[in-house]
């Protein structure tokens, strides 16, 4: 990964019509969620379609520093044998979790109610983030946590060796912050409440309840109140993970932009709490049907096509929206580029603290080439330029972070002149086959 060494510039430029089939990896979310759970379940869990990706491999090699079996058997098939709900060891090493927020906050839950230490540190990216928004109801079952000021990484976990159950209420629109909460609830004995005001991803609570766990999700006038019982015996699954819908989004949106394009991406997961970019993009206008719409695996999915859209317009997302997208609004933000008027994003102040300041980030880009961008502390507005008229030709920061530097290389495949990426490396934390694929497809796309 790029992180630790030398950065992948990379360019993209005016693409014939993409068109073919995108094969996209497996969800992200929902790979750190297999090996974890499989590693506190007793015996062996069997996974199929794992993404492989740097974030992901980061926490499998940290499983096994926590004392699971953790197999990669080729070609997407791994094996955890895991070591049971409290069977966690204490690692000999600091655990580096790379440039994944998601794995560092949900393993840092999973490790609060066992009576051992680990010290978990990261990339420049990572060890900029908040984690006090995770160790703060950690806190609350008797886990302590030592880090550098402004609760940042690399930090020490001593996790509870009495831990009791917890009651929170996540005051972040959160899916790593609630589970986080809810696996440290597992080592507690009775129950552990969380409340979320909003509906975020719900991918431990289905995973739990396929474990074996007991769990009840209500939905209340607070939000959603899901209630966990301790010290389950977790069975171990199969798992097949889907394919992730917010890599899905960058061959769609390049298509919707790229003029002539059609391109069919199979068998994506349309969980609600997932699937707003697509719902967006359908408002805007975008070209964008869901063939052969069924079940897998408990999850609705569907083949997605997406063709070239020409009248794609700008809209106001709605901020209710704003959890079930919150990774695809850089990539959004470079369709509502192509759109004619302004595309409104309220209600999104977590962009602030993903991988990068992902407002930041695209509005610098964006501007630079040639776009008009407004923002404030939660907001920001793309004042669309209408197809064939996005001038391009720059080079912009991706700041350790994949979607960025994913979303200005789709971007690159439309504009007037063509758009650089100082590092193209973060992509391999996420979607490493980004560049064969969009290749396949026709995309013009290379290395410097
Ligand atoms: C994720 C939750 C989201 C998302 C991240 C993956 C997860 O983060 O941005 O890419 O798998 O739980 P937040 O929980 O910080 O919103």
């Amino acid at each position: 990964m790029s992180s630790h060494g030398d950065p992948i510039p990379m360019q993209s430029g005016a693409s014939a019509p993409l068109s073919g089939v995108a094969d996209v990896p497996g969800d992200k979310s929902i790979s750190h969620r297999a090996l974890i759970l499989g590693a506190l379940s007793v015996g062996e869990t069997t996974i199929t379609g794992l993404l492989e990706g740097q974030d992901v491999l980061d926490t499998g090699r940290a499983m096994r520093a926590f004392g699971a079996e953790v197999i990669d058997h080729g070609g997407g098939k791994w094996s955890v044998h895991g070591v049971g709900v409290g069977g966690f060891a204490e690692p000999d090493q600091v655990i580096d979790c790379g440039n994944s927020g998601t794995g560092v906050r949900l393993i840092m839950g999973a490790m609060a109610t066992s009576p051992i230490s680990a010290t978990f540190t990261g990339d420049a990216s990572l060890n900029k983030r908040p984690m006090a928004r995770v160790t703060d109801p950690l806190a609350l079952f008797g886990c302590q946590a030592v880090g550098r000021a402004g609760g940042r990484l690399p930090m020490t976990l001593v996790g509870a060796a009495d831990p009791v159950p917890a009651r929170y209420v996540v005051p972040v629109p959160s899916a790593q912050v609630k589970s986080a909460v809810l696996l440290a609830g597992l080592n507690a004995p009775g129950e552990t409440v969380v409340t979320e005001a909003e509906a975020t991803r719900d991918h431990t609570e289905r995973m739990l309840a396929g474990f074996g766990a007991e769990i009840n999700t209500e939905v209340t006038d607070e939000g959603r109140v899901i209630t966990l019982k301790g010290r389950p015996e977790l069975k171990p699954q199969h798992i097949d993970v889907p394919r992730d819908p917010s890599s899905a989004a960058f061959p769609v949106c390049a298509a919707l932009i790229v003029p002539g394009s059609d391109v069919l991406v199979p068998t994506i997961g349309l969980n609600p709490t997932r699937a707003g970019l697509f719902t967006t993009l359908r408002e805007m206008g975008a070209d964008l049907t869901y063939e052969n719409e069924r079940e897998e695996g408990g999850e609705p999915v569907a083949d997605l096509r997406a063709r070239f859209s020409p009248d794609l317009k700008g809209i106001e997302v709605p901020a209710e929206r704003a959890a079930s997208m919150i990774d695809e609004y850089p990539v959004l933000s470079v369709v509502a580029a192509f759109a004619k008027g302004d595309t409104n994003m309220p209600g999104v102040k977590e962009l602030r603290v993903k991988e990068s300041d992902r407002i930041a980030a695209m509005a610098d880009g964006l501007r630079a080439a040639g776009v008009g961008v407004e923002d404030g502390p939660d907001w920001w507005t793309v004042i669309g330029q209408g197809h064939g008229n996005v001038r391009g030709g720059v080079t912009c920061a991706s700041h350790l972070d994949h979607r960025i530097a994913m979303s200005f290389l789709v971007m690159g495949m439309a504009t007037q002149n063509p758009m650089s990426v100082d590092d193209g490396g973060p992509i391999a934390t996420s979607f490493p086959i980004f560049e064969p694929l969009m290749a396949g497809l026709g995309a013009k796309l290379s290395r410097l």
